[in-house]
Protein backbone atom coordinates (compact mmCIF):
# COMPACT_ATOMS: atom_id res chain seq x y z
CA UNK A 1 0.00 0.00 0.00
CA UNK A 2 3.14 2.18 1.03
CA UNK A 3 4.89 1.43 -2.10
CA UNK A 4 1.64 2.55 -4.61
CA UNK A 5 1.32 5.84 -2.30
CA UNK A 6 4.84 6.65 -3.28
CA UNK A 7 5.08 5.46 -6.70
CA UNK A 8 1.97 7.68 -7.52
CA UNK A 9 4.19 10.69 -6.37
CA UNK A 10 6.83 9.65 -8.65
CA UNK A 11 4.44 10.15 -11.61
CA UNK A 12 5.46 12.50 -14.07
CA UNK A 13 3.56 15.92 -14.50
CA UNK A 14 3.77 16.86 -18.53
CA UNK A 15 2.90 20.66 -17.77
CA UNK A 16 5.76 20.90 -15.15
CA UNK A 17 9.27 22.12 -16.02
CA UNK A 18 11.81 22.15 -12.83
CA UNK A 19 11.39 20.28 -9.76
CA UNK A 20 8.46 20.48 -7.63
CA UNK A 21 7.64 19.08 -4.29
CA UNK A 22 4.49 17.12 -3.85
CA UNK A 23 2.90 16.02 -0.59
CA UNK A 24 1.10 12.74 0.32
CA UNK A 25 -0.32 11.52 3.71
CA UNK A 26 2.70 8.91 4.09
CA UNK A 27 5.60 10.08 2.13
CA UNK A 28 5.99 13.05 -0.04
CA UNK A 29 9.08 12.82 -2.48
CA UNK A 30 10.25 15.51 -5.27
CA UNK A 31 8.85 15.09 -8.66
CA UNK A 32 11.03 15.79 -11.56
CA UNK A 33 10.56 16.61 -15.15
CA UNK A 34 11.66 14.11 -17.48
CA UNK A 35 15.33 14.01 -17.46
CA UNK A 36 15.01 12.49 -13.82
CA UNK A 37 11.69 10.90 -13.31
CA UNK A 38 13.29 7.75 -14.98
CA UNK A 39 16.37 8.15 -13.04
CA UNK A 40 14.58 7.76 -9.09
CA UNK A 41 12.36 4.99 -8.07
CA UNK A 42 12.10 4.63 -4.49
CA UNK A 43 13.57 1.62 -2.92
CA UNK A 44 11.61 -0.63 -0.20
CA UNK A 45 11.86 -0.91 3.06
CA UNK A 46 12.22 -4.22 2.96
CA UNK A 47 15.51 -3.68 1.09
CA UNK A 48 16.68 -1.88 3.74
CA UNK A 49 15.90 -4.11 7.13
CA UNK A 50 18.44 -6.13 8.38
CA UNK A 51 17.78 -9.67 8.98
CA UNK A 52 18.91 -9.34 12.55
CA UNK A 53 18.60 -6.66 15.31
CA UNK A 54 21.68 -5.40 16.54
CA UNK A 55 21.69 -5.40 20.68
CA UNK A 56 22.14 -1.98 22.49
CA UNK A 57 21.23 -2.62 26.09
CA UNK A 58 24.42 -4.79 27.26
CA UNK A 59 26.54 -4.28 24.61
CA UNK A 60 30.02 -4.13 25.15
CA UNK A 61 31.79 -1.14 24.68
CA UNK A 62 29.15 1.31 24.18
CA UNK A 63 28.56 4.19 26.20
CA UNK A 64 26.12 3.79 28.56
CA UNK A 65 24.12 0.29 27.36
CA UNK A 66 24.62 -0.56 31.35
CA UNK A 67 21.78 1.51 31.76
CA UNK A 68 18.15 0.35 32.22
CA UNK A 69 16.53 3.08 30.21
CA UNK A 70 18.91 1.72 26.98
CA UNK A 71 17.15 0.25 24.46
CA UNK A 72 17.00 -3.38 24.29
CA UNK A 73 17.69 -3.53 20.37
CA UNK A 74 18.56 -1.06 17.54
CA UNK A 75 15.37 0.16 15.53
CA UNK A 76 14.57 -0.65 11.93
CA UNK A 77 14.45 1.76 9.30
CA UNK A 78 10.64 3.65 8.63
CA UNK A 79 9.57 3.98 4.80
CA UNK A 80 11.22 7.43 4.75
CA UNK A 81 13.86 7.38 7.13
CA UNK A 82 16.45 6.51 5.57
CA UNK A 83 14.90 7.51 2.52
CA UNK A 84 15.81 4.34 0.44
CA UNK A 85 16.35 5.31 -3.34
CA UNK A 86 17.31 3.30 -6.40
CA UNK A 87 19.12 4.97 -8.58
CA UNK A 88 18.36 3.76 -12.41
CA UNK A 89 20.51 4.55 -15.59
CA UNK A 90 18.43 4.23 -18.86
CA UNK A 91 20.69 6.50 -20.59
CA UNK A 92 23.85 5.40 -19.25
CA UNK A 93 25.04 8.60 -17.99
CA UNK A 94 28.44 9.09 -15.94
CA UNK A 95 28.63 8.49 -12.25
CA UNK A 96 29.48 11.98 -12.36
CA UNK A 97 26.43 13.15 -14.30
CA UNK A 98 24.46 10.25 -11.59
CA UNK A 99 25.85 12.18 -8.91
CA UNK A 100 25.12 15.47 -9.68
CA UNK A 101 21.45 14.24 -10.67
CA UNK A 102 21.95 12.48 -6.88
CA UNK A 103 22.92 16.07 -5.06
CA UNK A 104 19.97 18.27 -7.22
CA UNK A 105 17.32 15.10 -5.42
CA UNK A 106 18.50 15.64 -1.95
CA UNK A 107 18.53 19.19 -2.30
CA UNK A 108 14.71 19.04 -2.72
CA UNK A 109 14.12 15.97 -0.34
CA UNK A 110 15.74 16.57 2.65
CA UNK A 111 13.06 18.52 4.03
CA UNK A 112 11.05 15.14 3.88
CA UNK A 113 13.95 13.22 5.27
CA UNK A 114 17.71 13.96 6.30
CA UNK A 115 19.06 10.84 4.96
CA UNK A 116 18.43 9.49 1.71
CA UNK A 117 20.53 6.48 0.53
CA UNK A 118 20.87 6.15 -2.90
CA UNK A 119 21.49 1.99 -3.66
CA UNK A 120 22.68 1.43 -8.19
CA UNK A 121 25.16 3.98 -8.83
CA UNK A 122 28.04 2.65 -10.89
CA UNK A 123 30.12 2.63 -8.08
CA UNK A 124 31.83 0.23 -6.58
CA UNK A 125 35.57 1.51 -5.42
CA UNK A 126 37.28 4.51 -3.65
CA UNK A 127 38.25 5.49 -6.91
CA UNK A 128 34.47 5.94 -7.52
CA UNK A 129 34.13 7.44 -4.60
CA UNK A 130 36.37 10.08 -5.65
CA UNK A 131 34.51 10.71 -8.50
CA UNK A 132 31.30 11.15 -6.59
CA UNK A 133 33.21 13.79 -3.89
CA UNK A 134 34.37 15.69 -7.35
CA UNK A 135 30.76 15.59 -8.79
CA UNK A 136 29.47 16.63 -5.58
CA UNK A 137 28.46 20.87 -5.84
CA UNK A 138 29.53 21.77 -2.59
CA UNK A 139 32.76 23.19 -0.71
CA UNK A 140 34.64 20.50 0.70
CA UNK A 141 34.62 20.89 4.47
CA UNK A 142 37.90 19.77 6.42
CA UNK A 143 37.89 17.14 8.95
CA UNK A 144 40.19 17.93 12.32
CA UNK A 145 38.12 16.05 14.49
CA UNK A 146 38.45 13.84 17.36
CA UNK A 147 37.34 10.49 14.94
CA UNK A 148 40.60 8.27 14.12
CA UNK A 149 40.58 8.44 10.56
CA UNK A 150 42.98 8.97 7.46
CA UNK A 151 42.59 10.31 4.32
CA UNK A 152 42.17 7.85 1.03
CA UNK A 153 42.36 10.65 -1.48
CA UNK A 154 44.07 13.89 -0.58
CA UNK A 155 42.56 15.80 -3.77
CA UNK A 156 39.22 14.83 -3.44
CA UNK A 157 38.66 15.11 0.30
CA UNK A 158 38.09 11.47 1.26
CA UNK A 159 38.60 9.66 3.79
CA UNK A 160 38.36 6.65 5.86
CA UNK A 161 34.95 6.80 7.32
CA UNK A 162 36.72 5.14 11.01
CA UNK A 163 39.83 3.45 12.32
CA UNK A 164 38.32 2.76 15.49
CA UNK A 165 38.50 -0.24 17.07
CA UNK A 166 35.93 -3.01 15.11
CA UNK A 167 34.11 -4.18 18.14
CA UNK A 168 33.48 -0.45 19.73
CA UNK A 169 30.36 1.10 18.98
CA UNK A 170 30.51 4.97 18.05
CA UNK A 171 27.92 6.74 19.67
CA UNK A 172 25.36 9.06 17.53
CA UNK A 173 26.39 12.40 16.86
CA UNK A 174 26.76 15.40 14.66
CA UNK A 175 29.68 15.29 12.44
CA UNK A 176 32.08 17.97 14.02
CA UNK A 177 29.15 19.90 16.32
CA UNK A 178 31.92 21.25 18.54
CA UNK A 179 33.14 23.00 15.68
CA UNK A 180 32.08 26.58 14.51
CA UNK A 181 33.04 25.07 11.26
CA UNK A 182 30.79 22.02 10.58
CA UNK A 183 30.00 20.40 7.94
CA UNK A 184 26.47 20.93 6.21
CA UNK A 185 26.57 17.20 4.75
CA UNK A 186 27.69 14.64 5.30
CA UNK A 187 27.96 11.42 2.82
CA UNK A 188 28.92 7.78 3.10
CA UNK A 189 30.24 5.47 0.89
CA UNK A 190 29.78 1.25 1.38
CA UNK A 191 32.71 -0.25 0.08
CA UNK A 192 32.46 -3.41 1.83
CA UNK A 193 28.93 -3.93 3.88
CA UNK A 194 28.62 -6.07 7.10
CA UNK A 195 27.76 -9.56 6.73
CA UNK A 196 24.61 -10.59 8.12
CA UNK A 197 24.53 -11.00 12.19
CA UNK A 198 28.12 -9.07 11.99
CA UNK A 199 27.12 -5.61 13.42
CA UNK A 200 28.66 -2.55 11.29
CA UNK A 201 25.15 -0.99 10.76
CA UNK A 202 25.09 3.07 10.64
CA UNK A 203 22.82 3.99 13.14
CA UNK A 204 20.75 7.55 12.18
CA UNK A 205 18.65 9.37 14.60
CA UNK A 206 16.92 12.81 13.61
CA UNK A 207 17.56 15.40 16.33
CA UNK A 208 13.37 16.40 16.60
CA UNK A 209 12.64 12.92 17.16
CA UNK A 210 15.22 13.19 20.34
CA UNK A 211 14.13 16.99 21.19
CA UNK A 212 11.03 16.09 21.88
CA UNK A 213 12.02 13.18 24.04
CA UNK A 214 14.95 15.12 26.12
CA UNK A 215 13.49 16.31 29.76
CA UNK A 216 13.15 19.75 29.03
CA UNK A 217 14.89 20.62 32.28
CA UNK A 218 18.14 19.26 30.75
CA UNK A 219 17.25 21.18 27.20
CA UNK A 220 16.51 24.73 29.22
CA UNK A 221 19.69 24.21 31.61
CA UNK A 222 21.99 23.04 28.48
CA UNK A 223 20.53 25.83 26.02
CA UNK A 224 21.09 28.91 29.10
CA UNK A 225 24.84 27.30 29.91
CA UNK A 226 25.95 25.90 26.21
CA UNK A 227 28.70 23.68 26.42
CA UNK A 228 32.23 23.82 26.61
CA UNK A 229 34.51 21.24 24.74
CA UNK A 230 37.96 20.89 25.97
CA UNK A 231 40.98 18.15 23.57
CA UNK A 232 44.07 17.43 24.74
CA UNK A 233 46.29 15.95 21.74
CA UNK A 234 49.86 14.88 22.00
CA UNK A 235 52.58 15.51 19.79
CA UNK A 236 52.98 12.26 18.65
CA UNK A 237 50.40 9.13 19.20
CA UNK A 238 51.18 7.56 22.24
CA UNK A 239 49.07 5.65 25.14
CA UNK A 240 46.39 5.20 22.69
CA UNK A 241 46.01 9.32 22.30
CA UNK A 242 45.57 10.78 19.06
CA UNK A 243 48.25 13.12 17.78
CA UNK A 244 47.40 16.23 16.35
CA UNK A 245 49.15 15.29 13.57
CA UNK A 246 46.67 12.38 13.14
CA UNK A 247 43.91 14.15 13.96
CA UNK A 248 44.45 17.19 11.23
CA UNK A 249 46.29 15.13 8.93
CA UNK A 250 49.09 17.45 8.41
CA UNK A 251 52.48 17.79 10.28
CA UNK A 252 52.25 21.98 9.82
CA UNK A 253 51.46 23.29 13.01
CA UNK A 254 50.38 26.71 11.09
CA UNK A 255 47.88 24.34 9.03
CA UNK A 256 46.73 22.90 12.46
CA UNK A 257 46.71 26.82 13.97
CA UNK A 258 44.23 27.97 10.67
CA UNK A 259 42.04 24.69 11.23
CA UNK A 260 41.45 24.92 14.85
CA UNK A 261 40.90 28.69 14.75
CA UNK A 262 38.19 28.44 12.04
CA UNK A 263 36.67 25.78 14.18
CA UNK A 264 36.62 28.48 17.17
CA UNK A 265 39.03 27.29 19.33
CA UNK A 266 41.37 28.55 21.72
CA UNK A 267 44.85 27.21 21.22
CA UNK A 268 47.45 26.24 23.31
CA UNK A 269 51.03 24.40 22.63
CA UNK A 270 52.79 23.17 25.82
CA UNK A 271 56.41 22.71 25.89
CA UNK A 272 56.20 19.49 24.49
CA UNK A 273 54.86 20.60 21.40
CA UNK A 274 51.31 19.46 22.73
CA UNK A 275 48.34 20.73 21.67
CA UNK A 276 45.10 21.92 23.88
CA UNK A 277 41.88 23.21 21.93
CA UNK A 278 39.04 24.72 23.59
CA UNK A 279 35.94 26.35 23.02
CA UNK A 280 32.30 27.23 24.23
CA UNK A 281 29.47 26.51 21.54
CA UNK A 282 25.48 26.45 22.09
CA UNK A 283 23.86 23.25 22.44
CA UNK A 284 21.35 24.21 19.79
CA UNK A 285 21.53 25.97 16.50
CA UNK A 286 19.65 27.53 14.01
CA UNK A 287 19.44 25.26 10.20
CA UNK A 288 21.18 26.65 8.27
CA UNK A 289 18.78 26.03 5.09
CA UNK A 290 15.43 26.47 6.95
CA UNK A 291 16.25 28.78 10.20
CA UNK A 292 14.56 25.88 12.24
CA UNK A 293 16.14 25.74 15.66
CA UNK A 294 18.26 22.31 16.21
CA UNK A 295 19.58 20.31 19.07
CA UNK A 296 23.13 20.46 17.54
CA UNK A 297 26.21 19.40 19.74
CA UNK A 298 28.83 16.70 21.23
CA UNK A 299 27.73 16.83 24.77
CA UNK A 300 27.83 12.84 24.65
CA UNK A 301 30.34 11.58 21.79
CA UNK A 302 32.62 14.33 22.93
CA UNK A 303 32.49 13.40 27.03
CA UNK A 304 35.16 11.57 28.56
CA UNK A 305 33.21 8.94 29.57
CA UNK A 306 33.27 7.81 25.99
CA UNK A 307 36.73 7.21 26.54
CA UNK A 308 36.10 5.22 29.09
CA UNK A 309 34.57 2.56 27.48
CA UNK A 310 37.29 2.64 24.76
CA UNK A 311 38.38 -0.93 24.55
CA UNK A 312 41.98 0.66 23.68
CA UNK A 313 41.47 2.59 27.04
CA UNK A 314 41.15 -0.52 29.17
CA UNK A 315 44.62 -0.25 30.33
CA UNK A 316 45.64 3.52 29.57
CA UNK A 317 46.24 5.63 32.70
CA UNK A 318 44.45 9.10 32.07
CA UNK A 319 47.83 11.19 33.53
CA UNK A 320 47.42 14.40 35.10
CA UNK A 321 43.54 14.97 34.13
CA UNK A 322 44.23 15.32 30.51
CA UNK A 323 41.64 13.19 29.02
CA UNK A 324 41.70 12.86 25.02
CA UNK A 325 38.35 15.44 25.15
CA UNK A 326 35.99 16.18 27.26
CA UNK A 327 32.47 18.16 27.75
CA UNK A 328 31.37 20.36 30.25
CA UNK A 329 28.58 23.01 30.90
CA UNK A 330 29.80 26.22 29.22
CA UNK A 331 30.66 27.88 32.75
CA UNK A 332 33.43 25.00 33.13
CA UNK A 333 31.00 22.90 35.37
CA UNK A 334 31.06 19.29 35.07
CA UNK A 335 27.92 18.13 33.71
CA UNK A 336 26.09 15.25 35.61
CA UNK A 337 26.47 11.53 35.41
CA UNK A 338 22.79 11.19 34.71
CA UNK A 339 21.74 13.91 32.33
CA UNK A 340 24.50 12.44 29.84
CA UNK A 341 22.97 8.97 30.96
CA UNK A 342 19.35 10.58 29.64
CA UNK A 343 20.76 11.63 26.36
CA UNK A 344 22.55 8.58 25.25
CA UNK A 345 19.14 6.68 26.13
CA UNK A 346 16.95 8.83 24.37
CA UNK A 347 19.56 9.32 21.54
CA UNK A 348 19.48 5.10 20.72
CA UNK A 349 15.36 5.24 21.51
CA UNK A 350 15.06 7.71 18.44
CA UNK A 351 17.76 5.62 16.30
CA UNK A 352 17.41 3.14 13.58
CA UNK A 353 19.71 0.89 11.37
CA UNK A 354 19.88 -0.35 7.77
CA UNK A 355 21.09 -2.55 5.90
CA UNK A 356 24.06 -2.00 3.73
CA UNK A 357 25.32 -2.84 0.10
CA UNK A 358 28.20 -2.04 -1.90
CA UNK A 359 28.25 1.17 -3.57
CA UNK A 360 25.27 2.67 -1.68
CA UNK A 361 25.77 6.20 -1.14
CA UNK A 362 24.26 7.79 2.13
CA UNK A 363 23.42 11.53 2.19
CA UNK A 364 22.87 13.05 5.34
CA UNK A 365 21.58 16.69 6.58
CA UNK A 366 24.40 16.96 9.23
CA UNK A 367 22.27 19.72 11.40
CA UNK A 368 18.64 17.78 11.04
CA UNK A 369 20.19 13.97 11.81
CA UNK A 370 23.00 12.18 13.86
CA UNK A 371 25.00 9.03 12.73
CA UNK A 372 26.89 6.96 14.43
CA UNK A 373 28.39 2.96 14.13
CA UNK A 374 27.45 -0.30 15.44
CA UNK A 375 30.06 -2.17 16.84
CA UNK A 376 31.28 -5.21 14.45
CA UNK A 377 33.28 -8.34 13.55
CA UNK A 378 34.60 -9.11 10.17
CA UNK A 379 35.11 -6.84 7.28
CA UNK A 380 33.46 -3.49 6.57
CA UNK A 381 34.75 -0.42 4.76
CA UNK A 382 32.70 2.82 4.76
CA UNK A 383 34.44 5.96 3.19
CA UNK A 384 33.45 9.44 4.31
CA UNK A 385 33.48 13.25 2.36
CA UNK A 386 32.09 16.21 4.26
CA UNK A 387 30.83 19.81 2.36
CA UNK A 388 29.10 22.32 3.54
FE1 LIG B 1 30.83 10.78 12.07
Amino acid sequence: MIARVVSATWRLSSHFKGPRLRTTSHVSLPTFGRSLSNVFEPLPKQELVTKFKSRLRGRQFLPGSSGSDFPEFLGEPTDSFPLGIAVKNPNGSSLADLTAKCMEFAEETFSRSPAILFRGLPAKSAEDFSVIAGAIPYKTAAYGGIGHRSQVDKAAGTYTASERPPNYTIELHNELAYSENFPSKVYLFCVKEPADGCGGETPIMKNNDLQSRLDPDIIRKLDEKHIKYERYMPSTRHRNYISWQDGFMTNDRKEVEDIAKQQGNDIHWDENGDLYLSLIRPAFIPHPVTGEKYWFNLVTGHHNSCVDSMPTFNDTDILDGKWPYHSYYGDGSEIEPQVIQHIRAQSWACAVGFKWKCGDLLVIDNVAAQHGRIGFSGERKMLAYLTA
